[in-house]
């Protein structure tokens, strides 16, 4: 017969209303809920000099979600010295995580809420981003039963963005944890509401609290102190190349030379659109792309190269589905474009988009509500990806075009950025797809769809060059990286 050791989590349907009322009735109940997060240590302890900070919600700065406080210097040595590999037998680790991703399917109704309310998440992205998590802590200890002789590296520092503040926060955590090790956690400045809410139901799972803690804190104090520490063994990075390089220079002058560095990072992700694509099917995966999520994701498409005999009508039918999008609160379940994650970042993306009007380059900017950190979604010609030297973390296409017969000189711009993560193509001629594919420098490329969302299990996630180290999460690779063998193989 055959066994399947693990399936994905299911979800739910936004079209069938009996689905849309188990959403509702389970998050209404958080509507007006505040948390709070804390260190949360192998043995309790408290500390009047933690710094609080409160949390509100980016589409509605009226409404208070919570309060942080952040990890002090005596936290951190508390944890770090406390800190314990998860000794257990593999198959006790396994349950223990399968018991976990349980319990987050439990509790579907408030993390959606605080998805929604901290990190502005509308409720697509919000089962998603709780599926994949789920999906991750299944995986992880399936893939971990499969090694069971397999040596820890001892205590991993997880760093996490706050852009999937549950997917991959749970992600690293459990794969680290899986391998048998002990995870120091730190959250995103702007999600330690949801990270310390998961980390409390891992513990509830039976994760033992020597083998995790959370300290909630800046990147440059909290997270720098864990990544120069040398009784931490590994780091597991996700966010921006910038932080990615001034950990690896951390680790380089404080932690073993055998200690792992596992970085995802960012990118700056194009995808080819030629003459013979299907123009209603390009442009829907070309919205999804782009803005969706408010373009907060590392896989989002940034740059699209157009072929220039059908960009006219090919920009036309865009500017037209962009004018369908429902920008507006996340909480919303009509909403398609939810706010950016604070203001900084709404300033500065809204900057970005002003100086292109003024050069005369913006194409189209949809309108926003007008509270909270939203962005116009916006299109902004350029006339390659050299032009955009930097990623842009917001609801941003650039569009350039290409003669017929030229896509070669495109595809040598977008691998000479540097960055790796996701190419996306859209195209009916099979040699075209074969010839781009083996040309490109990407981790991720996608052909006549869209290019977010990676599948745990079926699609491996991860880029190259400046875009991260891999291995790819969500796939069999990944969990070697967390064990001592793989540290010292990777030794030159
Ligand atoms: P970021 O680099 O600013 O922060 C990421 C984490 O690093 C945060 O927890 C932060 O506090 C911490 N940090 C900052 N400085 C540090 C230091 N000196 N030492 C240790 N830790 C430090 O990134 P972000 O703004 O949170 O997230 C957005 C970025 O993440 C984008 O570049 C995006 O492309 C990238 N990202 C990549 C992936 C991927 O899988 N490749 C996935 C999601 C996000
Ligand atoms: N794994 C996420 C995606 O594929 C970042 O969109």
């Amino acid at each position: 017969l055959f066994a399947p050791e693990r399936a994905n989590s299911k979800g739910f349907d936004l079209y069938d209303p009996a689905d849309i009322a188990r959403i509702e009735d389970a998050r209404s109940p958080w509507r007006d809920r505040q948390w709070a997060a804390a260190p949360l240590l192998a043995e309790d302890r408290d500390d009047p000099d933690r710094k609080p900070a409160s949390v509100v919600n980016p589409a509605n700065g009226d409404d208070h979600v919570g309060t942080v406080h952040e990890a002090t210097q005596a936290d951190i040595e508390a944890a770090l010295g406390a800190a314990r590999p998860w000794n257990a037998a593999v198959a006790d680790r396994a349950a223990v995580l399968n018991a976990a991703a349980g319990l987050y399917e439990d509790n579907f109704g408030e993390l959606f809420a605080i998805l929604t309310r901290e990190a502005g998440k509308i409720t697509e992205d919000a089962i998603a981003e709780l599926r994949e998590a789920v999906d991750f802590l299944r995986y992880y200890a399936a893939e971990a039963r499969k090694a069971p002789d397999a040596e820890p590296v001892g205590t991993f520092a997880c760093i996490s963005p706050w852009n999937f503040p549950l997917a991959i926060f749970t992600g690293q955590i459990s794969a680290a944890l899986a391998a048998g090790n002990a995870v120091i956690a730190k959250p995103a400045e702007a999600t330690a509401l949801i990270a310390h809410r998961a980390v409390g139901l891992l513990h509830q799972a039976g994760v033992p609290r020597t083998a995790l803690q959370l300290l909630p804190g800046r990147g440059g104090t909290v997270g720098a102190a864990i990544t120069s520490d040398r009784r931490v063994g590994g780091v597991c990075f996700t966010g921006s190349t910038a932080t990615a390089q001034t950990i690896n220079r951390a680790m380089a002058g404080n932690l073993a030379p055998s200690a792992p560095l596992i970085a995802e990072t960012g990118g700056i992700n194009a995808m080819i659109v030629d003459s013979t694509a299907l123009p209603e099917q390009a442009v829907r995966d070309i919205i999804v792309s782009s803005f969706r999520s408010a373009g907060q994701r590392c896989s989002a498409l940034r740059v699209l190269y157009l072929q220039e005999d059908i960009a006219e009508p090919f920009l036309k039918m865009l500017f037209g589905a962009m004018d369908e999008l429902a920008v507006a609160d996340p909480w919303t379940l009509s909403t398609d474009i939810g706010p950016v994650i604070d203001a900084a970042a709404r300033d500065q993306i809204r900057a970005y988009i002003d100086a292109a009007e003024k050069t005369g380059n913006l194409l189209k900017r949809l309108a926003i509500p007008d509270r909270g950190t939203f962005v116009s979604p916006s299109v902004i010609r350029v006339s390659g990806i050299e032009e955009v030297t930097r990623e842009v973390f917001g609801p941003v296409l650039h569009v350039a075009t290409f003669a017929a017969g030229d896509i070669d000189h495109g595809v040598a711009a977008i691998n000479a950025t540097g960055y790796g993560l996701t190419f996306g193509m859209h195209t009916r001629i099979d040699d075209r797809v074969e010839q781009i594919a083996s040309a490109i420098h990407a981790g991720n490329i996608y052909v006549n769809r869209n290019q977010i969302g990676a599948i745990v299990g079926s699609q491996p996630f991860g880029g190259e060059g400046l875009s991260g180290t891999g291995p790819k999460a969500g796939g069999p690779h990944y969990l070697p990286r967390f064990g001592k063998q793989a540290a010292i193989a990777a030794e030159p």
